[in-house]
């Protein structure tokens, strides 16, 4: 990986952000668990995208569906027969890889070497592999072969045949583990919306078009997890479906792919890492599809997937559960199953988005500082509140500023060690402000607010400070 990747997830482990799921049994892979910090960057991200689609929109519904579904809901979705990825197995280390990914690998290679024309021919033959249906797996191992791809870890050049691998997780439900209890964790949030279609509908009487959003776990066997919380077996989504009628799926394409983009960039992310990629092979549900890619310190790689899902999501679960769920359009007097425009993030992809753009090295007075430079809404820890000295009546003045802004947003005390290691903490942690109780604050009522970025520091009356912190974290 990169070095700035490895940084950042060691920053990760140390401040308590995110670190391996069961590590003291040597861990779980590519399952994390989200610390003190991790949790509440989480939260703010949620919090942020709930906000921008449930409360700012008067047709978003929001909803909580439950992770295990009745086992015809993958069937109708398409899931258990198609959610496979290909595998190739390198037999001299055992070690297991996407076959897609190895020629994607090999193609950005020989871009670096500048073998231009290659590239592009291998490319071409790759998208063509995607979408040869039942002889995929054939025709990815027939590039591997003719491109002699050797295995990344070992060098090796003896590859298994190419396999598809169905990504479900299996469960059983009651106490008999037999084919008829079988049940899958969900992998993806998405069904649970197409099949509570008519429970949110009717009862909230939106009409068309009219969008059903949601968070949650969602749970895939992914066969290659070596990439830190971007590729995880257990992860979250923040999806929302947006039901249209049939012809109109392009402008509300067009609204959403452009609507998104405007989200990441409000979490304060550098355009220029941002970019859009149109869908060379569609699922088997989509006739449009684009990501929104993030250009992680591991390659320009997807962050977001914005597709036109038609009404073939709809039409199934009607068909596999007997029931109607044809729309009738009031306004127009006709029938339909609506369309469907989907919005589909990862939550752990974007907290992994926001830990890469914020982090940040500068050398002070001979001394490196690492900071993280978060959006202050989006910031674990908004302010933190320090007495200059444990004595002489400042750590009591500093515990009711802190009592006070506890009210409006998480914050920090913290009297331990020098101001200088007090504040590399706290730009670890990528708090925006620290506030000072100094000897002066007796006097006058004013501390000193120190701005992350900046170091600048502002003199602010102690009735002033919510307020003035609020204002800063705005601009
Ligand atoms: N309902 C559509 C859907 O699930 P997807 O492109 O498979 O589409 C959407 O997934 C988003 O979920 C991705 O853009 C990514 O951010 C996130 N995601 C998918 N698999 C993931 C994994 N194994 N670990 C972390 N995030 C993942």
């Amino acid at each position: 990986m990169s070095e700035l990747f490895d940084k950042i997830v060691s920053l990760c482990k140390q401040r308590g952000i995110i670190f391996q799921s069961s590590e003291i049994y040597g861990g779980l892979s590519a399952t994390y668990d989200y610390g003190p910090l991790g949790v509440e960057l989480k939260r703010n991200v949620k919090e942020h995208w709930w906000q921008s689609m449930v409360y700012q929109n008067g047709d978003i519904e929001g909803l909580d569906a439950a992770i295990l579904m009745h086992p015809k809901t993958w069937e109708a979705s398409g899931h258990t027969e198609a959610f496979n990825d290909p595998l190739i197995d390198d037999k001299a280390s055992g070690n297991r890889y996407r076959a897609d990914e190895l020629i994607e690998d090999h193609i950005r290679g020989l871009r670096e070497e500048g073998e231009e024309e290659q590239a592009a021919d291998v490319h071409e033959r790759l998208v063509e592999a995607l979408n040869a249906g039942d002889d995929m797996p054939e025709a990815l191992h027939a590039i591997i072969m003719e491109e002699e791809i050797r295995a990344p870890d070992s060098g090796a050049f003896d590859w298994t045949e190419v396999r598809q691998f169905n990504l479900m997780f299996e469960t059983h439900m009651g106490p008999l583990k037999e084919e008829g209890s079988k049940l899958f964790l969900r992998p993806e949030t998405a069904q649970g919306i197409f099949v509570n279609f008519r429970n949110v509908q009717e009862p909230t009487r939106q009409h068309v078009p009219f969008g059903i959003a949601q968070i949650g776990k969602a749970f895939r066997n992914e066969i290659v997890a070596r990439q830190f919380v971007f590729r995880m077996r257990e992860f979250e989504q923040m999806e929302m479906q947006y039901f249209v009628k049939p012809g109109t799926q392009d402008e509300h394409f067009e609204r959403w792919k452009a609507e998104r983009m405007e989200w990441h960039k409000s979490l304060g992310i550098d355009p220029d890492n941002l970019r859009y990629h149109e869908h060379e092979q569609l699922s088997h549900y989509a006739d449009q599809a684009y990501d929104i890619q993030y250009n992680f310190p591991i390659g320009w790689k997807e962050l977001e997937g914005i597709h036109s899902r038609t009404d073939f999501d709809l039409q199934r679960h009607a068909e596999y559960s007997g029931k109607n769920l044809t729309y009738y359009d009031p306004f127009e007097q006709e029938k339909y199953i609506p369309y469907v425009v989907e919005t589909s993030v990862g939550l752990d992809r974007t907290v992994l988005m926001l830990l890469c753009d914020a982090y940040y090295e500068e050398e002070v007075r001979g001394d490196t500082r690492s900071v993280l430079r978060f959006h202050p809404e989006i910031a674990p820890i908004r302010a933190a509140i320090f007495p200059l000295v444990k004595k002489e009546g400042l750590p009591e003045i500093a515990h009711e500023i802190e009592n006070d802004l506890r009210k409006h947003f998480n914050v920090k005390y913290d009297e331990r060690g020098s101001m200088g290691k007090r504040y590399r903490r706290m730009d670890e942690a990528g708090t925006p402000f620290c506030i000072t109780v100094d000897f002066d604050t007796k006097e006058d009522n004013t501390v000193t607010v120190r701005d992350r970025d900046s170091m600048e520091q502002d003199r602010v009356a102690i009735d002033q400070l919510a307020t003035y912190i609020f204002d800063k974290s705005r601009n």
